[in-house]
């Protein structure tokens, strides 16, 4: 029979992302709804087990929907990877009666949630990252907001690229994974995406590109550079030294996790919060919460941790017809 969930923590852990606290209301307001009671953990699994935990009400997620960050702060937590520090999690938890946590984070919060699981406590993990490199959803919290602050940053580069005459490599995060690169390469009308998936270090492809779209009268160009290949101010160098056209590098950074969540990261992370409170109200645990082929759904957290997540080929051999 499923143990019933009478208490529920939630925490945010990793990077945050906006929509993070659209996901936390969901995941309090769900709760209070079906009768449950709701603690936050502050500052992710460092919270949890310095015991940072508070009773949470229906106003304390008033006024957060809009907002971007995470109300519940965010950490990473060395001592929640030792098998001493899960035992001891999962212990906090039993203390404080809770009996199911919903984790809100990427790929390496999910191994924590795994090891809460194990250690005896029901846990759903919520996809919340701005990289969108979890395998097994389609979506995750962030990455749009994130898409579209980056989006607007280097129509802005362009404005001033366009009025020098030059070459401007825009440098967006997403650490090894190149989602965010490709969506803004199209988005942005760049002349070249580079994403680590793709990259063969052939920087000479990329000379004879510019090279050439001068040739024909192109009188600046956009290339948005990923995180995971990185060194902009040195591409910009030498792609100056190489063709004699003026070339700047800006990096975006930080900027991209921060600002008011889109309308798609505030609905989808409603959606996927109040999912993993039902998810724990049918006693399910270790699993995550997922978007796929126009659905909410969930997996297992080990299948889904076990899963590789693909660039979108066709997008990206779509960018690369577009910019020729
Ligand atoms: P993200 O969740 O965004 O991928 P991190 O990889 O930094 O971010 O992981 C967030 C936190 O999850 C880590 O600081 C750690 O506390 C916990 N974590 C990561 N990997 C493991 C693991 N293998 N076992 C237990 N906890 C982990
Ligand atoms: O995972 C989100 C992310 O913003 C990545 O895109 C980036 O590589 C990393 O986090 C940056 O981490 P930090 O905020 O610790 O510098």
């Amino acid at each position: 029979m499923a143990k019933e969930v009478k208490t529920i923590g939630v925490l945010t852990s990793g990077g945050d992302a906006p929509g993070m606290n659209a996901a936390i209301r969901a995941v309090v307001r769900a709760a209070l709804s079906s009768g449950l009671k709701v603690k936050g953990i502050s500052r992710g699994y460092a919270g949890l087990l310095a015991e940072d935990i508070f009773d949470m009400d229906t106003m304390s997620v008033t006024d957060i929907v809009q907002r971007g960050g995470t109300i519940l702060f965010t950490s990473r937590c060395a001592e929640m990877r030792t098998p001493e520090g899960q035992k001891k999690a999962a212990d906090i938890c039993r203390k404080h009666n809770i009996d199911g946590v919903v984790v809100i984070g990427g790929d390496g919060s999910f191994r924590g949630a795994q090891k809460l699981s194990e250690n005896g406590i029901n846990t759903i993990g919520v996809p919340g990252t701005i990289d969108l490199d979890i395998a097994c959803t389609e979506y995750t919290i962030g990455f749009d907001t994130a898409c579209n602050t980056a989006m607007e940053a280097i129509d802005k580069v362009r404005d001033t690229s366009a009025s020098h005459e030059r070459c401007s490599i825009i440098e967006v995060m997403g650490r090894t994974a190149g989602h965010i690169a490709l969506w803004c390469g199209i988005s942005n009308g760049s002349e070249y995406v580079l994403i680590p998936e793709h990259y063969d270090n052939d920087e000479q492809k990329i000379i004879d590109k510019i090279l050439s779209k001068r040739r024909i009268g192109k009188k600046h160009h956009i290339i948005v550079n990923a995180e995971g290949i990185g060194d902009s101010q040195g591409l910009a160098q030498r792609i100056e030294a190489a063709t004699g056209i003026e070339t700047r590098a800006t990096v975006i950074g930080h900027i991209q996790r921060g600002g008011n969540p889109t309308c798609r990261d505030r609905v989808y992370a409603s959606a996927m919060g109040a999912l993993a409170v039902d998810l724990l109200i049918a006693g399910k645990t270790n699993r995550v919460v997922a978007y796929r082929d126009g659905e909410f759904c969930d997996f297992d957290i080990d299948e889904a941790l076990a899963m590789t997540k693909d660039i979108d080929e066709h997008l990206y051999s779509m960018t690369r017809r577009l910019s020729r």
